[in-house]
């Protein structure tokens, strides 16, 4: 396989999808799930460029909608790699949709999907490495690292808050939640 490091450019890919009556909600709005699966199709054909190897979706992160979407949008996802590790890759991909009348596109969302690059072994396979042309390319390859980061400073710090959380100690901290105790708690008066 070709390890040369290969550009940001090199797999840069952009996938317009228009938005048909069957994508819709109840509502008449487009599914959060048809958008996931758009942005999982796009990632992957960028991932599976850049590695030259089928890949893996690992993780998701940054998803939230910002504007819903309407049937008769044009939506592009426009993905780029921000990141290589030894065989995983981040994937940015930024969300625009278009009203086709007016020429409004609105941005509805910016997300980072986590690849694996597999082997023919079906195990994880080694990715070339990043050529970075720019300071954008830099500063998305920074960026990428600070993120994962901090995703590990909040897991270790999760996963202690979690195991350390005592639920009858903490039932007051619900009080102000809209939530309902259903079941008898015991007073610690009573006799
Ligand atoms: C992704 C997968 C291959 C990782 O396997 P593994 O035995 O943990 O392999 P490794 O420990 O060698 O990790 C491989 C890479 O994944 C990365 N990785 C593993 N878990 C991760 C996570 N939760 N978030 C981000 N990266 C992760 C590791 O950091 C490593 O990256 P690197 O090589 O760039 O340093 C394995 O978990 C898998 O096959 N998962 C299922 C994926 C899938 O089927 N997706 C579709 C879901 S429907």
């Amino acid at each position: 396989m070709n390890m040369e490091p290969r550009s940001v450019r090199f797999s840069q890919t952009t996938l317009t999808e228009l938005m048909i009556p069957s994508y819709a909600n109840f509502g008449g709005k487009i599914h959060g799930g048809i958008l996931l699966s758009l942005m999982d199709k796009v990632a992957y054909s960028c991932a599976a460029r850049h590695a030259g190897n089928y890949c893996v979706t690992v993780s998701v992160d940054g998803v939230d909608f910002l504007e819903p979407v309407e049937v008769g949008d044009l939506v592009s996802l426009h993905a780029s790699v921000n990141y290589v590790g030894r065989t995983s890759l981040v994937i940015g991909i930024r969300v625009i949709a278009e009203n086709v009348r007016t020429g409004i596109q609105r941005h509805t969302n910016t997300s980072y999907v986590t690849m694996v690059a597999k082997g023919s072994d079906d195990k994880p396979a080694l990715v070339p490495e990043l050529l970075l042309e720019n300071e954008e390319d830099a500063r998305r390859f920074l960026e990428a690292i600070k993120r994962r980061e901090l995703k590990e400073t909040y897991r270790h710090a999760f996963d202690n808050a979690k195991t350390r959380l005592a639920v009858k100690e903490n039932l007051d901290k619900l009080s102000d939640h809209r939530c309902v105790v259903g079941w008898q708690t015991k007073n610690k008066d009573a006799k």
